[in-house]
């Protein structure tokens, strides 16, 4: 089979983890941004601490720590990344919608919160007056799931979109329960489409076909990817403008990145040489442990200025509002995660919405 799943990339195919020899640096490095030896520093491992100095070099009790995670030393706030958190302005208003610029949550490793990002992220934009589009690009429909949809009730979906010509996108477009943002969604139906997909000419550009008319009508596309570099994934970031990678700060999380980072240049190199990597987001950061600040710390080594300066912190709250089936802008409005999410909406604004 010709292309780039040829080449071990399907999801089916594709090592679970990269080898422990460093991937071959490209002969130009097509992000500059991202430091030489990042694979290398995904892939060693975290110097060995034991319990006792861990718990030393927790943050101390008492010290002034702000909602998003960052310390304040001497009135300049250390971020949990371990760099001076900048201020983030409020995104710019809009007075109209379009030219939506269209985003993939994207790393083959389950459970790291692409999900619970495209949902909140979401939900924190279309909160500063944008109009957004959620595709649920996951057979398993957590995005549909999370905002409160029976996967079995839903009819049409993303694969009819996909799979049959006469369905127009507004007719499987359905409002998400937050003002101002709408869901394609999605059922296991999808995983059929990544068969019949495989027979289709120009096969890798589906999606971004299908999903072309609501360019003009929202100002951002958030797509939820399924933890695999299959198809529908190579789909996704075919269509996308850029993709955010977010990562559990936990050590074996780093390990899948190079492959994830090798995908993403086939895919600019080969199909879409606008696709911009737009940041690396942690999750599930726990400030008080000093394995969470070590990850946080090799990430930033390795990603420089692409990690973003939002972190997103480990709480029950996101599970609870998942089974409420609402972001957790609304569920728990004042939260911190709540409010990290606006942080979030904030310097995605900046670095890739108003720039
Ligand atoms: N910051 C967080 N703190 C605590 N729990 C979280 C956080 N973010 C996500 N979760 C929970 O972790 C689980 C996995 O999150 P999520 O579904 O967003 O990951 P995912 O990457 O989309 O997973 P998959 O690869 O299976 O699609 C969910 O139960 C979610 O509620
Ligand atoms: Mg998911």
């Amino acid at each position: 089979m010709p292309g780039i799943f040829s080449r071990g990339h399907s999801g089916a195919n594709a090592p679970a983890v990269p080898p422990k020899v460093a991937a071959p640096a490209p002969d130009v490095p097509s992000e500059p941004e991202v430091r030489q030896g990042a694979e290398q520093l995904m892939t060693q491992p975290l110097p060995f601490v034991r319990p006792d100095d861990e718990e030393k070099a927790t943050v101390a009790e008492g010290q002034p720590e702000t909602a998003g995670g960052a310390v304040a030393v001497d009135e300049v706030v250390i971020g949990p990344t371990g760099r001076p958190t900048p201020v983030f302005p409020d995104p710019r208003p809009v007075t109209s919608h379009g030219h939506a610029r269209v985003i993939s949550m994207c790393n083959q490793k389950g459970g790291v919160g692409k999900t619970t990002t495209t949902i909140n992220l979401g939900a924190a934009l279309a909160e500063y007056g944008r109009k957004v589009l959620l595709v649920d690009f996951d057979p398993q429909g957590s995005l549909s799931v999370g905002l409160g949809l029976n996967p079995h009730d839903i009819e049409p979906t993303v694969y009819n979109l996909l799979m049959d010509r006469d369905i127009r996108l507004d007719d499987v477009v359905v409002p998400s329960g937050v003002p101002g943002m709408d869901l394609l969604p999605s059922n296991i139906d999808l995983s059929a489409a990544e068969v019949q997909l495989v027979h289709e000419v120009a096969r890798e550009q589906t999606l971004q076909r299908v999903i072309g008319p609501a360019i003009e009508k929202y100002d951002v596309i958030l797509i939820d990817c399924q933890p695999s570099l299959g198809l529908l994934t190579v789909n996704a970031l075919t269509a996308s403008n850029g993709v955010i990678v977010p990562l559990e700060c936990e050590y074996f999380a780093l390990r899948g990145v190079a492959l994830l980072k090798t995908t993403i240049d086939k895919v600019r190199e080969r199909l879409n040489p606008r696709l911009e990597i737009d940041g690396v987001l942690g999750t599930m950061f726990d400030g008080r442990t000093l394995h969470s600040r070590e990850v946080m710390e090799r990430l930033v080594q390795a990603w420089g200025e692409k990690v973003f300066h939002t972190v997103i912190r480990r709480t029950v709250k996101f599970s609870d509002s998942t089974v409420a089936g609402e972001p957790i802008t609304s569920y728990a409005s004042a939260s911190t995660g709540a409010d990290a999410y606006r942080q979030l909406a904030k310097e995605v604004a900046l670095r890739c919405l108003d720039a």
